[in-house]
């Protein structure tokens, strides 16, 4: 069976187009049945909407308290059967109770090296930082911002001509390598959780 997917995202979309390809060049065992984008008129939405995938624009201003905002986004994941959520460039932070009724089922990308520079802006974190190298990362959303368990990273370097344009560039390179790997083993079921750790199953392993 494939597995039911719903990508969340509120931007570009470069992120899910990644995944949507490897996906149609038959490396997932699974099908973006859902597309969920708090904004309307974004890359992401253009995007499924081209792909004939359901789109549903569900923004949290229209729903007043945070406990309706959770309620139609877990009605739409029970009409979809979804069983795993991909957030790609996804901008808000996902209510406890919807956290907790998918543990374990959800993915993001952080572009760095995590758990360094959480939240907005990290490539610009980075450069200030002056860090040599940083990077991106695949990991499973707990209620925290950018602090669930490591699934996947890629290493980049940092130049010192860099600027965000440019180090952002280097590392959505490796994010459109990595996340559909980490899609992949997710839909594979080769994902474990071990306490904070990931561990992947032996016969699959990270290409
Ligand atoms: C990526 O850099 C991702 O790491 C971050 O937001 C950006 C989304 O880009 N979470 P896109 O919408 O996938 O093109």
């Amino acid at each position: 069976m494939r597995k039911h997917l719903a990508l969340f995202g509120s931007g570009r979309g470069s992120n899910g187009e990644a995944i949507y390809k490897a996906i149609e060049a038959g490396h997932i065992n699974g099908e973006i049945v859902l597309i969920i984008s708090d904004r309307p008129h974004v890359g992401i939405v253009e995007k499924g909407r081209a792909w004939h995938i359901p789109v549903h624009i569900v923004d949290p201003a229209n729903y007043g308290i945070e406990a309706a905002w959770t309620q139609a986004m877990l009605d739409l994941l029970q009409e979809y059967e979804v069983e795993g959520i991909l957030l790609a460039g996804y901008m808000r932070i996902l209510p406890p109770t919807f956290v907790q009724a998918y543990r374990g089922n959800i993915l993001n990308i952080h572009p760095s090296l995590l758990p360094a520079f959480t939240g907005l802006q990290a490539q610009k974190q980075a450069l200030l930082k002056g860090v040599k190298y940083t990077g991106c990362t695949v990991h499973f959303v707990d209620e925290g911002m950018d602090t669930g368990p490591i699934i996947a990273q890629a290493v980049v370097p940092v130049y010192e001509d860099d600027t965000v344009d440019t180090l952002s560039t280097r590392i959505l390179h490796e994010e459109h390598r990595i996340y559909p790997e980490a899609v992949r083993l997710f839909c594979e079921d080769a994902l474990n959780i071990v306490g904070s750790r990931v561990v992947i199953k032996k016969q699959a392993i990270i290409k």
